[in-house]
């Protein structure tokens, strides 16, 4: 039993390693087709056996089917051996499986020494070693320095690298900004020596960056790594950040371009006393200096930038001063607003004093002016000269004097009433004299109106009188100002005309008015009226030379005369007819004949209604128009059409000639030629404006025989 069971695993591991054996099999077929091809130059230098794909194409038990090599899979002779090879100097061979075939000989060199040649070689079917004839040999082994630099370029040989046998290649790169040109790669040889690499890296080039206006750029090379600089000429200055530009890595210029701008000026230097105004905010590049009150300007008040600088140089604000008045006053001065320098600024008032035995002659004080001059004048002090008080007139009296008091002081007054007034008078002393030089009476104005309200009821000599009108509140007629002058008024007040009434117009001859019933400018009431009358050949402008005065102040109707219309229509004409649109004086008739007529006279056509008349007197003629004779019709006759019909054969050429200088406008002619003759052109003709139409004139011509048309004119 369990021999039986151990028999029953025993057998299905064999089927499963067959199983295995033959899909095994199955692919090395299938792999020695692909894997062994013969290499069809290879027949050429070595023989080569039959090529088979099993043994059984080999048809002998002394050969099988194997990989021979570039022979591709060949009926090779089963147990087949090589010769052993000779070892090369320095170095000894290994053979994996003796000389046998299929055998793969190994050559190995002694350190100091590297093999050149094959490395390994296989015993064929030829029974020679192949697959190459060259036999490899030990050479001496041989080393480079270190691989040539080349300027701006890079080699890919790692840092562990030191010794550099022969055949090591170096590849070169050219750094980042640099563009190579040329082999790129070096070797060392066999005599110990780099090949030559011909790279060149030259600096990749950015180009020109571009212009800068109003300045310029150091820097001459536009290629990696350069950087140029940029300036601007006298009185700009650079704009943007970059001041410098370099050619980067990439081939592009670093930054942006800057600008050149205009410099402009720092701001403007400060005037004490001065205020800067700009007159032009847009482009800076003037200022205006003015002055603060009380200085003058002292230079030029406008500077202009140029090259960056304020020219001219800036003014001054000099205080504007007056003289001290001291130099010029024998008092003495009280100032309030004047420090101890005695220097006296714009409107400093100062106060003058005399002493007390002089009279100060003049203003008692004075300012100082923009001019630099004090106003009112620098008086001065003077001895006083007392007056003699003058006498007065005989209804006048002295209100406070003394009788034994002979003489008024110097500047002193004196008052005085008249009788005629109720108000006082007074006299002055001036240096001796006395002012006014007569005292006089004069009389008060006492004034009392129905119809004006006055200020006051009384007005002294010389005063303005104010009044209104009681009635209304209309402006006065008269708005010069009236004064009293001793005891009347210079005008009397007037107040206008009460608005509800009417007035007659004024200036009658402008209006061609030659009389009213009311004489003009006077005024009248309402509901009444007047009429006029007009100058010869003139009429009322309304209908009715009646006008009356109307509630509201105003006239019925307008006050004026009118040159004289043309009562009847522009006489008519015969043959013609009028146009016209009005018969006021000043319009135009005009006249136009009817078809086939025209004026006797081309300037008649226009009449003018003038003052009444339709001028000139003498009327247009509309005169018929007639046509030429058109000629007689050889070897034919001619007709005359009058309402389609013809009304007369005319054979009898002297009745014919008779009749046709009056063919008018609209006539027709017509033709016939004698039996014989034949009609050519028109067979009518009509008589349009004095011309024949058509233009063409008719002949008889003999039959049969075809002659050109002959055309008139006229
Ligand atoms: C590389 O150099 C050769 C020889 O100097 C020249 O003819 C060629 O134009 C160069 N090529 C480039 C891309 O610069
Ligand atoms: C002019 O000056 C003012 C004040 O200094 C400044 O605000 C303005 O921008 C300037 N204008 C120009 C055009 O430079
Ligand atoms: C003016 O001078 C007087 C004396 O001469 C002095 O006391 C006073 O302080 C001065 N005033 C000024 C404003 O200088
Ligand atoms: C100075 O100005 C005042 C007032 O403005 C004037 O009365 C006076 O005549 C002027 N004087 C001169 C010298 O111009
Ligand atoms: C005149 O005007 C004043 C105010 O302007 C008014 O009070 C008064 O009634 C007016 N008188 C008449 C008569 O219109
Ligand atoms: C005063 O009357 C005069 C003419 O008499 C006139 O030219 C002037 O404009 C009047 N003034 C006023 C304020 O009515
Ligand atoms: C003022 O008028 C009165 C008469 O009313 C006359 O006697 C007198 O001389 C006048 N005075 C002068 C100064 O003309
Ligand atoms: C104006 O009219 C008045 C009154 O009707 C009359 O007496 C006078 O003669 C007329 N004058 C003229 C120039 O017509
Ligand atoms: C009078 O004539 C004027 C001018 O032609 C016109 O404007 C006005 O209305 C007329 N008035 C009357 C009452 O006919």
């Amino acid at each position: 039993m369990r021999t039986k069971l151990i028999n029953t695993f025993s057998y299905l591991l064999q089927f499963l390693l067959l199983w295995e054996l033959v899909s095994y099999t199955q692919a090395y077929w299938i792999r020695d087709l692909s894997y062994c091809p013969r290499k069809r130059e290879v027949t050429r230098q070595r023989q080569c056996f039959k090529s088979c794909f099993d043994d059984s194409d080999c048809q002998s038990r002394y050969r099988s089917c194997v990989c021979d090599y570039d022979c591709g899979m060949s009926c090779v002779k089963r147990g087949i051996t090589c010769p052993f090879l000779t070892a090369p100097d320095h170095g000894n061979i290994i053979y994996s499986n003796g000389n046998r075939f299929g055998s793969r000989a190994s050559h190995e060199c002694e350190t100091g020494y590297v093999l050149e040649g094959p490395k390994y070689r296989y015993c064929q079917g030829d029974m020679w070693w192949g697959p190459t004839n060259s036999i490899p040999y030990c050479a001496k082994e041989v080393f480079c320095n270190q691989p040539p630099e080349i300027i701006n370029a890079v080699n890919d040989v790692p840092s562990t690298i030191t010794t550099f046998h022969a055949g090591y290649s170096v590849k070169y790169t050219c750094l980042t900004g640099y563009v190579g040109n040329g082999t790129a790669t070096s070797e060392c040889t066999f005599l110990g020596q780099w090949t030559f690499s011909t790279l060149k890296c030259t600096p990749i080039d950015c180009g020109s960056p571009g212009i800068l206006r109003n300045g310029f750029l150091s820097g001459e090379r536009f290629d990696y790594p350069n950087m140029i600089a940029f300036f601007c000429n006298d009185g700009f200055e650079l704009v943007g950040k970059d001041t410098t530009r370099a050619c980067q890595e990439n081939g592009l210029w670093s930054g942006a371009m800057p600008l050149c701008q205009k410099k402009a000026c720092e701001s403007p230097p400060i005037v004490s006393h001065g205020q800067i105004i700009q007159p032009d905010r847009t482009t800076n590049e003037t200022v205006q200096y003015i002055c603060e009150d009380g200085y003058q300007l002292q230079g030029s008040s406008i500077l202009k930038c140029i090259s960056s600088q304020w020219q001219p140089a800036a003014p001054m604000c000099e205080q504007i001063t007056c003289d001290d008045p001291q130099t010029s006053f024998n008092g003495y001065i009280e100032s309030s607003s004047h420090d101890n320098s005695s220097v006296y600024a714009i409107d400093s008032i100062v106060k003058f004093n005399c002493p007390s035995s002089l009279i100060l002659r003049g203003s008692p004080i004075s300012k100082c002016q923009f001019n630099r001059s004090w106003a009112p004048k620098i008086p001065k002090c003077e001895e006083p000269i007392p007056c003699l008080i003058p006498t007065l007139p005989s209804n006048a009296y002295y209100r406070t004097l003394r009788s034994d008091v002979q003489q008024i002081d110097d500047g002193a007054q004196l008052e005085y009433m008249c009788e005629n007034s109720r108000y006082r008078r007074r006299i002055f002393c001036r240096q001796g004299k006395i002012l006014p030089r007569q005292p006089k009476c004069f009389s008060d104005c006492q004034v009392e109106s129905k119809k004006v309200m006055f200020s006051k009821k009384i007005y002294r000599h010389r005063e303005k009188v104010y009044y209104t009108c009681k009635s209304h509140n209309l402006s006065l007629i008269n708005n010069e100002t009236i004064v009293c002058i001793n005891g009347s008024l210079s005008l009397q007040p007037v107040c206008p005309q009460i608005e509800t009434m009417c007035t007659v117009p004024h200036t009658l001859f402008l209006r061609n008015i030659a009389n009213t019933t009311i004489p003009s400018g006077t005024s009248m009431e309402i509901g009444s009226s007047f009429s006029y009358t007009c100058i010869q050949d003139h009429q009322p402008i309304n209908q009715s030379a009646s006008v009356e005065c109307l509630e509201d102040g105003k006239l019925s109707h307008h006050v004026n005369c009118v040159p004289k219309s043309c009562k009847e229509h522009p006489p008519m004409i015969t043959n013609g007819r009028t146009i016209f649109h009005s018969t006021s004086h000043g319009s135009a008739a005009r006249y136009r004949c009817f078809p086939g007529f025209k004026f006797e006279n081309n300037n008649l056509v226009k009449l003018t209604c003038q003052f009444g008349l339709w001028l000139p007197k003498q009327l247009p003629k509309c005169l018929p128009i007639f046509c030429p004779n058109p000629g007689p019709l050889i070897y034919g006759r001619t007709y005359v059409v009058i309402r389609d019909e013809r009304v007369s054969t005319l054979p009898i050429r002297s009745e014919f000639r008779s009749y046709i200088p009056t063919v008018s406008h609209g006539r027709t002619i017509e033709f016939e030629c004698n039996s014989g003759y034949v009609l050519q052109g028109p067979n009518g003709l009509t008589c349009n404006h004095g011309r024949w139409m058509p233009a063409e004139r008719p002949r008889c011509a003999i039959k049969n025989h075809v002659q050109p048309n002959i055309i008139f004119t006229g």
